[in-house]
């Protein structure tokens, strides 16, 4: 086992002028999970690819335990991937695919077996050992490519979107099992999807990346309280935060008819910038539902109607609750926003509804650098 080192490692495509992989550093402990997530093109597969050894690093270092890697061929670096397609050898039998890179690697017959038994335990292969592939289910060849990780007993595993190729609830049990494995195998493991709520369950930490550029590494509850910028903001979570440009008022800002209070530091910061506006963030869950009239905020408005009014254009019941997916007039423009409710309170489609962001949950970033300006 070993820690990982990321030290402001860069790929430059040839050919291309800006890094695909732009001074990466992530420190990565013994033992732990840390997924890579992001669009497509944003270089999860290029730094994992500069790790593993299958591409050059064009500036900085990679470092595996206190071993510098930078320049060393795959072979040496003690690791295994899983790639997306993990393409088992269709002539081989199970048995056969686990141990094949141990009999590359002149283990004798019988420490293979033991090795390829012990992991088909593991997996609960043990019955298929014998069977083909084209024999098994997709969830069973994913976990026939697992085994051949496993049995190679690396320092760090590297996973390239492993679930990629199953059906929808096969992902789901697929990648509890191999969280699970993780965590009982304890060998350090670098993840790559590009499914934030994958990265967000199998995590310990994650690091989500955009053009080349990391953007935040942290463990998946601090990605949700506290995205350290809009990209982040608006990519973890599902339905997505909504973001919200608002003005700057006296104590706080203007959402609709209600002054919302937010951090008079974040206010300050965005001011000291020269930013007359900030992006206010809530996430669906944390909208107050208000009474339409004579509750405390509706006492200044001359329309008696407190919160933001929102139109209900979509209802998601999901029972225990339901998401809304409304319109809003905000300071002129329209706004799409997401609001969940309680499965008992579910409004018309047509309804409206007024909410106010709780106050505490709102999160504010500045406009003109898209930058977590609140704690
Ligand atoms: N061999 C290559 N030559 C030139 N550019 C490349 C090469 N491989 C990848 N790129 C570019 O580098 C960037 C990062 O690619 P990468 O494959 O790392 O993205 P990714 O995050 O894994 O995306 P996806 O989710 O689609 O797999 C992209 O802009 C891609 O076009
Ligand atoms: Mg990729």
């Amino acid at each position: 086992m070993a820690t990982v080192t990321f030290d402001k490692a860069t790929r430059v495509y040839p050919g291309t002028e800006k890094p695909a992989v732009d001074q990466l550093e992530i420190d990565i402990a013994d033992g732990e999970f840390l997924v890579l997530v992001g669009p497509s093109g944003c270089g999860k597969s290029t730094s994992l690819r500069m790790l593993a050894g299958l591409e050059d690093v064009n500036g900085g270092a990679i470092r595996i335990g206190d071993r510098d890697v930078t320049h060393l061929p795959p072979k040496d670096r003690d690791i295994a991937m899983v790639f997306q397609n993990y393409a088992l050898y269709p002539h081989m039998t199970v048995a056969q695919n686990m141990g094949f890179a141990l009999k590359i690697a002149g283990v004798n017959k019988t420490d293979i077996r033991t090795k390829v038994e012990e992991a088909a335990k593991i997996l609960d292969l043990t019955e298929y050992l014998d069977r083909k592939p084209k024999a098994l289910s997709g969830g069973q060849r994913q976990r026939v490519a697992m085994g051949r990780a496993i049995v190679r007993e690396p320092q760090v595993f590297l996973m390239d979107e492993p679930l990629s190729n199953l059906d929808a609830k096969l992902r789901v049990q697929t990648r509890t099992q191999i969280a699970g494995l993780q965590r009982r195998l304890g060998v350090t493991t670098v993840y790559v999807t590009h499914d934030q709520v994958e990265a967000m369950t199998m995590g310990d930490r994650v690091a989500v990346l955009k053009g080349g550029l990391l953007q935040q590494v942290d463990s998946p509850r601090n990605m949700y309280d506290k995205p350290a910028n809009l990209f982040v903001a608006g990519f973890i979570g599902s339905p997505a935060m909504n973001l919200v440009e608002v003005p700057i008022t006296d104590g706080g800002v203007k959402f609709g008819n209600s002054v919302v209070p937010v951090e008079r530091t974040a206010l300050t910061e965005a001011a000291n910038q020269g930013d007359t506006h900030v992006v206010v963030g809530c996430r669906p869950e944390h909208f107050d539902i208000v009474e339409n009239s004579g509750t405390e905020l509706a006492k200044d408005d001359p329309s008696g109607a407190a919160g933001l009014a929102v139109t209900v254009n979509v209802v998601e019941e999901l029972g225990a609750d339901g998401y809304i997916y409304g319109t809003a007039e905000v300071n002129g423009e329209t706004k799409d926003l997401v609001v969940r409710v309680g499965g008992r309170q579910i409004p018309e489609k047509g309804a409206t509804l007024h909410v106010v962001p709780r106050a505490g949950e709102t999160h504010v970033f500045a406009t003109s650098t898209g930058e977590r300006l609140s704690d």
